[in-house]
This record gives C-alpha cells, sequence and structure tokens, in this order.
C-alpha cells in the first residue's frame, strides 16, 4: 500500500529551557535548535522510519531552511514538493521544558499549499492508497483534497491538529479521524460524554488523550481505550504525529484497529524519550522489541 501526506513542512527553531516561561516571564533557555518538524512533514518521516513507502507533498520556500528540509526528507518521496520564490519556508518556534513544550507555527510556504497546487499533484495522489492529512496547510485546502480522495475511493486519515472546526460533511467522507480530546470538542461539541461521542463512530473516531492513552469504539460496541506506556520523558514534540504516522503504517498493512492503536501507542511514547520531533522517532524494529517486552 502507498503512503501520501499532504501537509506542512516546518523548521523547528527548538529551545530547551527547565520549563516552558509563564505569560510575561523571561527564562534563560539551555539550547537552541533548528530541527526539522511540520506535522505533515514529520508524520511521513514517522511512516517512513516504519519502514512505510510514503511520498510527502507540500510546499517549502526558496531559502536555506527549505533547501535543508528537502535534504532531510529523501528518505520520503519528495519530488512534488514545491518550491515556492521569495516566500521563507515555515518555522515553528518550540520551548521545550519539564516533559512540555509551547509551539508557534508562522506558516510560510505551508500557508500557500492551495488548490493549484493539489491540482498539479492530482494525477499523482491517484496513484496512492492512503492519504494522511493534518490542519497546517489552508483548510480549505485539506477539504479539498478529502473531497478528491473520497470521490477516487482513497482512504482517508484526518488528524485534525492543529485545532479547528471541520464540517460534518468532511467529517463524513473521511477514513479515520484522530484528534486529541481538545480538538474533539471543537470538531463535536461538549454535548456527549467522549464513550458517548466514540459510539457515534465506530472504528473511525480515535481520540488521543495524553497520558491516558488513546481511545476508540470497535465495530461491535466495545469501547477500547490503549493505556499510555510510561515514559522516560525528553521531548514530547511530534509524539502525536508519531501516533498518527504509525497508525496510518498499521493500517495500510491491513492489521485491526486495536493492533493498530497498540502499535502506534507505544511508536509515540518511544519518541517522547528523544530530542527533537523526528530525530526521536522509533524504527520499527525498536516499536517491535518494545512490544515484546
Ligand atoms: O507536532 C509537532 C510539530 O508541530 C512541530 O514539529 C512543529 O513544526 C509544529 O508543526
Amino acid at each position: 500500500m502507498r503512503l501520501a501526506v499532504v501537509g506542512s513542512i516546518n523548521t523547528d527553531m527548538t529551545v530547551t529551557a527547565e520549563r516552558i516561561p509563564l505569560k510575561g516571564e523571561t527564562l534563560m533557555g539551555s539550547s537552541l535548535s533548528y530541527i526539522p518538524g511540520g506535522k505533515g512533514a514529520n508524520q511521513a518521516v514517522a511512516m517512513a522510519k516504519l519502514g512505510a513507502e510514503v511520498e510527502m507533498f507540500g510546499c517549502v520556500g526558496d531559502d536555506s531552511n527549505g533547501e535543508k528540509m528537502l535534504e532531510n526528507l529523501k528518505a520520503v518521496g519528495a519530488e512534488h514538493i514545491q518550491i515556492l520564490k521569495g516566500v521563507p519556508t515555515g518555522i515553528a518556534m518550540i520551548t521545550v521544558g519539564d516533559n512540555d513544550n509551547t509551539i508557534i507555527v508562522v506558516p510560510g510556504a505551508n500557508g500557500k499549499v492551495d488548490r493549484a497546487y493539489i491540482d498539479s499533484i492530482k494525477s499523482e495522489l491517484e496513484k496512492f492508497d492512503m492519504v494522511v492529512l493534518q490542519h497546517e496547510i489552508p483548510l480549505e485546502t485539506v477539504h479539498y483534497v478529502i473531497e478528491f480522495c473520497y470521490e477516487k475511493g482513497i482512504k482517508i486519515v484526518l488528524n485534525p491538529a492543529p485545532a479547528a472546526a471541520v464540517p460534518m460533511e468532511i467529517i463524513d467522507k473521511v477514513t479515520y479521524v484522530t484528534p486529541n480530546e481538545h480538538e474533539a470538542v471543537l470538531i463535536f461539541g461538549d454535548k456527549l460524554s467522549t464513550e458517548d461521542l466514540l459510539r457515534k463512530y465506530p472504528e473511525k473516531l480515535v481520540i488521543t488523550q495524553g497520558s491516558r492513552g488513546v481511545s476508540t469504539c470497535l465495530k461491535d460496541g466495545r469501547i477500547l481505550n490503549i493505556p499510555a506506556r510510561k515514559a522516560q520523558v525528553v521531548d514530547t514534540t511530534g509524539a502525536g504525529d508519531t501516533l498518527n504516522g504509525a497508525f496510518s503504517v498499521r493500517i495500510a498493512e491491513g492489521k485491526a484497529i486495536e493492533d493498530a492503536l497498540t502499535y502506534a501507542n507505544v511508536a509515540a511514547s518511544l519518541s517522547t524519550e528523544k530530542f527533537g520531533a523526528q530525530t526521536g522517532m522509533p524504527t520499527a524494529e525498536e516499536v517491535e522489541t518494545e512490544l515484546k517486552k
């Protein structure tokens, strides 16, 4: 099965400090790194590290960050990434400290991933079996891709991060939607309990719950909760991306949702034990070893 990601490519400007600063506070940091990130690119790299054949679609600027980010995507297919003249590559300003982080994204070229770009890659996209999307490119483009993939019968995983409302007709067209609790409330409202909400979308809605793990409702109506694995946390940046990447790989391999989520949960937890969104992502072998423990 061939997987594609249509999404963001960022350079993460990551500062480590003892803790994340309070509003209006100045703290002394201990390091500053410029490393590959972006929810789209992170999910593509997570899949490639787990052995999947994956291609990344999106845009970078014609700056040195763009060059480095393209170089970094060599293991993933990156042939159709557009380099935009006079536009900066996306940047994420990240603070990491005390098992937590804050992130501000300046989209740059990611904000230019538009319908015209999608039209230019449609004949390529059609060749994939599953397309994975996030919310770091214009939402209008995300919905446009979903409409296209739905028409073509291509499976769609929507990771609706960062949080934004999603029209119900778009939810109806995706195969899987994987919000965290906050994103789920924004999309589905807060009238239903988490369990009742999951029951409305069996084996389609997957809600990530941080240190409480990940939940879905099985087709037989049982609520499945996979508790989080205990980790020696260094940096949680990209853990959600690892989960989405690993989940997509396992589903694409034809595994049952329980298997896919168990695997993804362990992969995400392992990714927090090393620094960086992508540098910490585990290989298939590392996940398998951990699962056998
Ligand atoms: O999910 C983590 C990612 O969010 C970071 O890599 C950063 O680029 C932001 O997009």
